[in-house]
């Protein structure tokens, strides 16, 4: 064989060796697509060498060229079974990490709880569910006529301005977001005839500056009972029932003289400290009591307004404020917690922890 031949043939077996080794240290299938790019790619050895073909004599150019198809055949057929095998192995282990663990715990999905407002809301309604008072819902936005007029404060009267009024329109009448629960009481009265005892819960609204103990929307509780009979003792038994069922069964309530002009007489109401038993402490201030609302029997024009007959029925009424409520029972300091939607403090009254 002429010397280029051999030449061409040293090279063949050279790269033969090389190759056959190389196949046999494969791994990885990332390894053997290397592998068969450098071998057998279009820019590879191998046609590296068919193309180096054409630089040889022409007589030898035929058995160069099938030794080198030779070469190319003898490795493709190599290198299938190995990256089968190399494929089939790393299908396996992508496999293998995808794979679900049915024995892992399951992630537990966060469910939400009522908001303390609504829990408290709910206690209330219960345990004057228990001492015959129904709940009743009145419209937020409401006229000047129910939150004021029929509840003996005329838009002359220097009372009106101790609630701080959010006006939302004034077509012929005031129109107000109401600033207590109080107009229920006419809108109740004017529909049915007495025995009346309801109560009322809803957002009520004024303009005021907020701070620890004042929120511009807060909750309140509005009760009314009317009847022949009604008296300022069973103000009080109700009062203390509430204070008993929320706060212990050893509670006592306190009526103080103070001024609303839908009630005669009218009182404030406190009940004495459960933290320190009346005693005195950080909580009540060391006064030893801790004020719920307002009340009072409720006042004759108010009765007159709806159509009762004061000489026949009489009735008391309160008012006290949810939030208030809550304060008071899991000692929370700042008003503002209720709507400030901090989750710490959310958690605090889920029954269901998120
Ligand atoms: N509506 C009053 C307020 O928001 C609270 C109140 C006081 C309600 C005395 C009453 C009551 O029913 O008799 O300040």
């Amino acid at each position: 064989m002429p010397e280029a031949t051999h030449g061409l043939s040293a090279d063949i077996d050279r790269l033969r060796t090389e190759a056959i080794e190389k196949l046999a240290a494969l791994t990885t299938a990332s390894n053997a697509a290397e592998w068969e790019k450098h071998y057998l790619g279009g820019k590879g050895a191998v046609t590296a060498l068919l193309r180096g073909l054409g630089k040889l004599p022409a007589d030898e150019r035929p058995a160069a060229g099938r030794a080198t198809q030779a070469l190319r055949d003898e490795l493709t057929g190599a290198f299938a079974p190995v990256k089968d095998r190399l494929d089939a192995e790393a299908l396996q282990q992508e496999l293998a990490g995808d794979a679900i663990d049915v024995t892992l715990p399951g992630r537990v999905p966060a469910i939400g709880a009522a908001h303390p407002i609504a829990q408290m809301t709910d206690e209330v309604i219960e345990i004057f569910a228990l001492m015959g008072f129904q709940a009743v819902f009145g419209p937020e936005v409401e006229t000047g006529r129910y939150n004021f007029d029929l509840l003996n404060i005329p838009s002359d009267h220097p009372a009106r301005d101790v609630w701080d009024t959010i006006i939302v329109d004034t077509p012929n009448e005031e129109i107000v977001l109401r600033t207590h629960t109080s107009p229920m009481q006419a809108r109740t009265m004017e529909k049915i005839e007495p025995p009346v005892r309801v109560i009322v819960p809803g957002k009520t609204f004024r303009y005021e500056a907020q701070d620890a103990s004042h929120e511009w929307q807060f909750t309140q509780l509005e009760g009314l009972a009317v009847d022949k009979h009604i008296t300022m003792a069973d103000l009080k038994g109700v009062l203390q029932e509430l204070a008993r069922q929320l706060f212990g069964p050893e509670r006592k309530v306190r009526f103080r003289c103070d001024f609303f002009p839908f009630v005669e007489p009218g009182v404030d109401f406190s009940v004495d400290c459960s933290v320190c038993n009346g005693k005195g402490c950080r909580v009540c201030k060391y006064t030893g009591w801790l004020e719920m609302g307002g009340a009072g029997m409720v006042h004759p024009n108010v009765l007159r307004g709806v159509g009762y007959d004061p000489d026949v029925y009489s009735g008391f009424a309160f008012g006290l404020g949810i939030e208030r409520l809550i304060m008071m029972k899991y000692g929370v300091d700042d008003i503002r917690a209720f709507a400030s939607n901090d989750i710490r403090f959310l958690r605090r009254f889920a029954s269901v922890t998120i």
